[in-house]
């Protein structure tokens, strides 16, 4: 851990996946909406992240994890052990090197790559790390409008369409298991943004998309139950 968050007044969300794009942007909006943020980032380098912890003494605590590895996740929960978090997010997301390249051309183990880290590892950070989100809190992972499985009419992305969808369901397995549960779940559908994984020709900027996404999960809290929702907070078909 890089520094500790300190003031227990202060809302917290533990956001996995922050060294840049769309995670990183979404801790600098919390921030600036008066929460402190408990950010990982994978391995030890330097990131955009650590500009952001500069830049708000103490508010930014930096932990690292690859989602990958199941050790890394015990570690963190071990190391935040004791403490609650108002919100767990998990931004951390991949796609096939090849975007374009269907489910016949891909080869075994750039499928499992990207299933193993957009599917079953965002369900193993969540199931590990529940425990430190409290019954008003909500607990929420980055999917994808291309994880529809009623919108998707026109095909393309087919790798990464199919590991959003399994991630969808697995979201809705853990749901039904917690059917008593209190806590808000959501499944978020950003729209496509220009990142290193959007690309440049993807139509919206962080800028004019990043506020929405925050605010709509801040308008989830205290709200039961799993719902996949886009930016504006409108419901997604399954
Ligand atoms: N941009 C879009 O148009 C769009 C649309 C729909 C959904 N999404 C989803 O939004 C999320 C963020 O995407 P982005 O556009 O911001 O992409 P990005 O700029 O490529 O950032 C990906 C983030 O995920 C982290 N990450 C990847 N694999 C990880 C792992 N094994 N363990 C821990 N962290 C890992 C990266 O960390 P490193 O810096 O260590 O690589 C980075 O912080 C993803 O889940 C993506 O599928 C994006």
């Amino acid at each position: 851990m890089r520094s500790s968050v300190s003031n227990n007044n202060v809302r917290t969300i533990l956001l996995v996946g922050a060294s840049r794009g769309l995670g990183h942007a979404m801790a600098a909006e919390f921030l600036k909406r008066g929460w402190n943020i408990i950010g990982t980032v994978r391995g030890t380098a330097r990131t955009e992240l650590h500009d952001l912890a500069d830049e708000h003494n103490g508010r930014v605590e930096i932990a690292s994890l690859d989602i990958t590895q199941p050790d890394e996740i015990e570690a963190l929960h071990g190391r935040l052990s004791g403490r609650s978090v108002d919100m767990l997010f998990v931004n951390a997301g991949t796609a096939n090197n090849n975007r374009e390249e269907t489910i016949a051309q891909v080869s075994t183990e750039e499928f499992v790559r990207v299933m193993i880290t957009n599917a079953l590892s965002p369900m193993r950070v969540i199931e590990g790390l529940q425990g430190l989100v409290p019954s008003d809190g909500l607990i929420g992972v980055m999917s994808s409008g291309q994880g529809s499985i009623s919108n998707n009419e026109k095909g393309g992305h087919e790798v990464y369409r199919g590991t959003k969808a399994a991630l969808n369901m697995h979201m809705r397995s853990y749901a039904a298991r917690h059917a008593e549960d209190p806590r808000a779940l959501v499944l978020m559908a950003p729209g496509w943004i220009r990142t290193a994984l959007g690309g440049p020709k993807a139509p919206f900027s962080l800028e004019e998309t990043v506020p929405k996404i925050v605010s709509t999960l801040l308008s989830h809290q205290g709200k039961p139950g799993l719902q996949y929702v886009d930016r504006e907070g409108k419901t997604v078909p399954w």
